[in-house]
């Protein structure tokens, strides 16, 4: 089968962004790193919205990272206050668009206010079913795997399971994203070539758009633009290239 021209482009069905250069967009303007942080919040609003608009049924945002607790304490301080804040303001967007919240990570050592935001938040929105916003908070996709593999050597500990029934569906049932689609479409920002530790078991197969925009000039066009990307990428999950089926046109 071809697709026509009045085919509707090829939309993933999980897409998970590494937003990338607040400080860069704040330092750039002559204005404290937290500004760009600020600033950074409003796109994640932005992009958020227009996933569900578009019908986009999972997203994921790297929020903060393991490493990211090695920046300077008033950042951090703010970061943990942007995210707080930013929970208890767009409960009524997730109430409205029925979406579900999720967070992937080490969320054990966040600060209790966030930690208790959070399990509201979840626990509010835990029955919405058309599209589920994760947030990596704490996150490194290393740590995950680490803690899964605990996980399943306790439970060979216990004898619940033998070596042989570790195959990659169970392996990818113990990750926090156990029960999520991988991600389709990955999109970092600012310019940077890197997957700095992010969902590095789940993004075997996804395809990268990397734009130089800075995360927060992020918004609905540029979010748009990089779908369109993906639209035109050539999936073959390593067949070739007549057995993964026609190449989308340009
Ligand atoms: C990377 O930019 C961005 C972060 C480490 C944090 C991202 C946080 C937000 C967008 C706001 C809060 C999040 C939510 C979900 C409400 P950078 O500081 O590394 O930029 P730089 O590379 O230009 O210094």
């Amino acid at each position: 089968m071809t697709r026509g021209d009045s085919d509707p482009p090829a939309l993933p069905h999980h897409v998970a962004i590494i937003m990338d250069g607040n400080g860069r967009w704040a330092k750039m303007r002559g204005l404290p790193r937290v500004e760009g942080h600020r600033r950074g919040t409003r796109t994640v609003r932005e992009v958020v919205e227009c996933a569900r608009e578009l019908g986009i049924p999972y997203l994921t945002l790297y929020a903060f990272s393991i490493e990211n607790w090695g920046r300077p304490k008033p950042e951090v301080r703010t970061l943990m206050s942007l995210l707080r804040e930013f929970l208890l303001r767009e409960l009524p967007l997730m109430e409205r668009h029925r979406i579900r919240l999720r967070v992937i990570g080490d969320t054990a050592v966040l600060p209790l206010p966030v930690r208790r935001i959070l399990s509201r938040t979840i626990a509010a929105t835990a029955g919405h079913g058309e599209m589920t916003l994760t947030l990596g908070l704490s996150y490194t996709g290393r740590n995950e795997i680490v803690r899964a593999a605990r996980k399943i050597a306790a439970e060979a500990t216990r004898g619940e399971i033998a070596p042989e029934d570790i195959t990659e569906a169970l392996f990818s049932s113990h990750l926090d994203t156990s029960g999520m689609p991988d991600p389709d479409l990955v999109i970092r920002t600012s310019g940077e070539l890197r997957i700095s530790n992010f969902l590095l078991w789940q993004s075997a197969y996804a395809e990268f758009v990397f734009t130089d925009v800075l995360w927060p000039d992020f918004g609905k066009p540029e979010f748009r633009r990089a779908l369109d990307e993906y639209a035109h990428r050539h999936r073959r999950f390593g067949l070739t290239g007549d057995q993964a089926g026609p190449s989308p046109r340009r």
